[in-house]
């Protein structure tokens, strides 16, 4: 879908780009079942990368979203879709906490078999509902903006995360 907002067109990127990301961490949990790859220079880039995307995710995109287009959204009659949104928030925002903090004992190079079998279970975690939340504002979130943001609260609302 092409959005004319350019707030939309923003988030539509970095959905993309977490997508994209958590597909890349998705494979490299599932090739190494057996063999654990955390010590490996492909692997730490990947945790490095990871650790990076996710502080921004959780961090400055979640809290856009919530500050800023959920009360939007909410004031035009779409309070279930907001719930939901911000249920799935406070879901992955936990998960997203415990696999930081397993990337960077991973990125310490302090990642035992135990720490290695929960980044698994929890990277493989988050990645399913990361990404389906993605997809789902994808699908619901931007169309709802795309009719509900005119020109000027569209300039503002960017405006608003370009300066947090
Ligand atoms: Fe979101
Ligand atoms: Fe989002």
């Amino acid at each position: 879908m092409d959005f004319r907002r350019q707030t939309n067109r923003r988030l539509h990127e970095e959905h993309m780009a977490v997508i994209d990301l958590l597909g890349r961490f998705q494979r490299a949990l599932l090739a190494a079942r057996d063999a654990p790859l955390a010590g490996g220079a492909a692997f730490q880039r990947l945790a490095r990368e990871l650790a990076h995307g996710l502080d921004f995710e959780v961090g400055a995109h979640f809290d856009f979203e919530e500050d800023e287009l959920f009360p939007r959204l909410a004031d035009a009659g779409e309070g279930d879709l907001v719930a939901l949104l911000e249920e799935e928030h406070v879901v992955i925002r936990d998960v997203a906490a415990t696999v930081r903090g397993l990337l960077a004992r991973a990125l310490a190079g302090s990642l035992d078999e135990a720490a290695w079998r929960a980044l698994r279970t929890h990277g493989l975690e988050l990645c399913e509902r990361l990404t389906s939340h993605a997809e789902k504002e994808e699908g619901a979130l931007l169309p709802a903006l795309e009719s509900l943001l005119d020109d000027d609260a569209d300039r503002e609302a960017f405006a608003a995360y370009a300066a947090a």
